[in-house]
């Protein structure tokens, strides 16, 4: 072969391999291309699961509304159990004394002593917060009433007070069939509480005996759900409150009933009102679809079906409902390298790195960054998935906030304040113009989470219509659920009953 051909075929050689690099980058880059657009296709496929449409959203609360009046008909009419608190009169501002509270139901627990002075005035607060140790969550119920009752004993200690005599006020957050003001059973565990042995006791009992333990003088004067708590500290503070709604931990809400709206036990309604405690997280709105995601988590939890509407809403799920889709998406593409191990470990993400997620306004989105690798130990995560994430984080955000609203929409439905009932002048000339209604509420994804909010407020307004929705005031009450309850022990204890009129 001569130089000529030899070079000839040289070349053909150099373009064969070139050809044949430039084929394998270009497979490359396809086959890379199809997996992030299966990442892609994960996020549209949980955008459209978690729609909320206007529209949709008004037949949520049209939905919720119509559990809330089946559960006032009789016991087990409906999901939502409508629980009655014997809660007839809510504190008016005319309590007076010291009184101390304490607050179980989140990841930690509070004890609080607080002094009234007439005319709705708090004339001195101390609260304090100690965390639950999650083993307490899961073991036997006189541990876990030990450790409150020693935790009361060494704040009044450290107060300088004494309990003697003193009223008690008992938020316990869990479905409880209430028996009178002071004394209840628990329904069951919610939020990943799962005493089993503890179900079905008198939780007040268990509080007093526990005292009594402890060397402490005080019994529980008055046991109320968190949200009852939220509804008696708004009400203090102002009496056009109506209703109460928690988004924290759990979700949950409860509002003022007329007595003759209530057809199931009677014998419990000893005045023409009593504060119903909604118990909505069981709700499961027909129109909302559960998404592989709820279901994949419905299986990991210990209520596994229950509990629908609250674990898309509420802080101990979020957080895991973002981890599972991006346990997804590493599974379907090589969106997060090979570093994903974590992303199988359940919890891991919590609601608060979620919400850092998608309140993270740098330009190059760090903070999505820095949650990824201390939370999740994935590194080095290029700007396009890290926009990606935070989209994952918004749509259940949004979710969350835009039901919660939808729930609120029930409640002012069920007591005539969704304005549905005076919308036309014909109606109004009957009615008179809608009254301004304020929802108390409390909760740390609410109060903490300033997009959450944003969302909830957006989609009350669009739900209500303006008019209608310039007539909702929804007040935060800080510490709204233990202080009620020290509210509700002022109006339901002796020595008030002594003041009064
Ligand atoms: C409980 C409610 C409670 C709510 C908010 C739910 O899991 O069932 O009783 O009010 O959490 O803490």
């Amino acid at each position: 072969m001569g130089r000529g051909q030899w070079l000839g075929v040289a070349a053909v050689c150099a373009a064969a391999l070139t050809c044949g690099v430039a084929a394998a980058l270009v497979s490359r880059r396809t086959a890379a291309r199809r997996r992030w657009n299966r990442a892609v296709a994960v996020v549209r496929g949980l955008e459209e699961g978690c729609a909320t449409p206007t529209e949709r959203l008004r037949r949520v609360a049209n939905s919720l509304a119509i559990e809330m009046f089946a559960g006032l008909a009789s016991e087990g009419a409906s999901k939502v159990r409508m629980l009655l608190t014997c809660v007839d009169a809510l504190p008016n501002g005319s309590e007076q004394g010291i009184y101390y509270a304490i607050d179980l139901g989140g990841t930690s627990f509070r004890v609080m002593k607080l002094e009234l002075g007439s005319g709705s005035m708090v004339v001195n607060k101390k609260v304090e917060h100690q965390p639950i140790p999650e083993e307490l969550t899961k073991g036997s119920s006189e541990d876990l009433f030990n450790m409150i009752a020693f935790a009361l004993k060494n704040f009044i200690e450290r107060e300088g007070g004494s309990a003697e005599g003193k009223a008690l006020g008992f938020t316990f957050s869990f479905p409880v069939r209430q028996a009178s003001i002071s004394s209840g059973s628990l329904i069951r565990w919610t939020k990943e509480f799962s005493i089993e042995e503890a179900v079905g006791k008198d939780v007040a009992q268990c509080l007093n005996e526990a005292l009594v333990r402890n060397g402490l003088n005080l019994q529980v004067t008055a046991l109320v759900n968190n949200a009852v708590g939220t509804l008696a500290m708004g009400h203090y503070y102002d009496e056009d409150t109506v209703a109460s709604v928690i988004i924290g931990a759990g979700t949950n809400a409860s509002y003022i009933e007329r007595s003759a709206a209530i057809t199931k036990s009677r014998c419990l309604l000893t005045s023409e009102l009593m504060v119903v405690n909604v118990e909505w997280g069981s709700f499961r709105p027909p129109q909302i679809p559960l998404t592989p995601y709820d279901i994949c988590f419905n299986d990991g939890t210990h209520n596994h079906y229950d509990q629908a509407f609250e674990k898309m809403i509420s802080g101990v799920y979020l957080g895991e409902v973002a981890r599972l889709v991006l346990q997804r998406m590493a599974q379907e593409s090589d969106v997060f390298g090979s570093s994903m191990n974590c992303l199988s470990t359940p919890f891991i993400l919590s609601t608060p790195c979620l919400a850092a997620i998608r309140e993270d306004d740098s330009p190059d989105l760090r903070v999505v960054g820095r949650v990824l690798e201390q939370q999740l130990k994935i590194q080095d995560v290029p700007l396009k998935t890290r926009k990606l994430v935070m989209r994952v984080c918004d749509i259940i955000t949004q979710r969350a906030a835009r039901l919660a609203a939808a729930g609120i929409v029930a409640v002012l439905q069920k007591i005539g304040r969704d304005g549905t009932l005076c919308g036309t002048t014909e109606a109004r000339k009957i009615r008179g113009e809608p009254k301004r209604s304020v929802v108390a509420i409390e909760g740390g994804l609410y109060q903490g989470y300033s997009i959450f909010r944003e969302y909830l407020n957006e989609a009350l307004d669009e739900i209500l219509g303006d008019e209608i929705a310039s007539t909702v005031t929804l007040r935060v009450m800080e510490e709204g659920s233990g202080i009620g309850a020290a509210l509700l022990a002022a109006s339901y204890s002796s020595t008030r009953q002594q003041h009064s009129p």
